[in-house]
């Protein structure tokens, strides 16, 4: 499933709703690690790989690793270059698979970056559930209507297949069944 949200606490309640207890969750823009303590309790015995580009992250992420059990690596990078996608890709191959890709890059934040970040890490790691915070994206979601109907039940666009993956990480040839 795909979700789309703005409020922060309906991001952080729909977090809640969606992460099982072994989860691999991928965290574009955890900021100072708010949502990704709601995370490391939901998933206790998962893994957590979160990223932010911002200065204020690294210190806070690594309190927070010191405090939970749950696996959590922190990735401090920018979300919209290849290299970190690619670094991210080969952890989650390892880890078998993502199952939840959470996506906060600020509420406000361009949707047309938002969507594009979602489609890229989204194709190329093809997660059970997607989260997305961003009013933009909502606005669109729910202002635009259509006599067509194409959905996917997963966490990525099934009709756009592997189209968003980067063909570098197509050449790498590094995923499994499940990414
Ligand atoms: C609203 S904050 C995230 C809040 C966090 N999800 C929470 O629930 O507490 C948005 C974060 O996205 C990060 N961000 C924005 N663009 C980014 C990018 N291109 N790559 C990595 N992080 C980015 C910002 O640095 C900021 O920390």
């Amino acid at each position: 499933m795909i979700k789309i949200v703005y409020d922060i606490k309906v991001y952080r309640e729909v977090l809640k709703n969606i992460i099982n207890k072994d989860d691999v969750v991928v965290e574009l823009g955890c900021h100072m690690g708010n949502s990704t303590r709601i995370i490391a309790q939901k998933a206790p015995h998962g893994k957590i790989i979160a990223l932010d580009k911002g200065s204020q992250s690294e210190k806070k992420m690594k309190e927070l690793i010191e405090d939970e059990t749950t696996s959590i690596e922190f990735i401090k990078g920018d979300v919209r270059l290849h290299e970190t996608l690619e670094e991210v890709a080969k952890k989650v191959n390892q880890m078998g698979g993502c199952d939840v890709l959470s996506i906060d890059l600020g509420g406000g934040y361009h949707p047309d970056t938002t969507f594009k970040v979602f489609f890229i890490w989204s194709s190329t790691l093809k997660p059970r559930e997607t989260i997305i915070r961003n009013r933009g994206l909502l606005d669109f979601l729910h202002s635009a209507s259509s006599s067509e109907i194409i959905t996917s039940n997963k966490g990525w666009l099934e009709s756009c297949g592997d189209d968003g993956i980067p063909t570098r990480l197509k050449e790498l040839k590094l995923w499994s069944s499940k990414l």
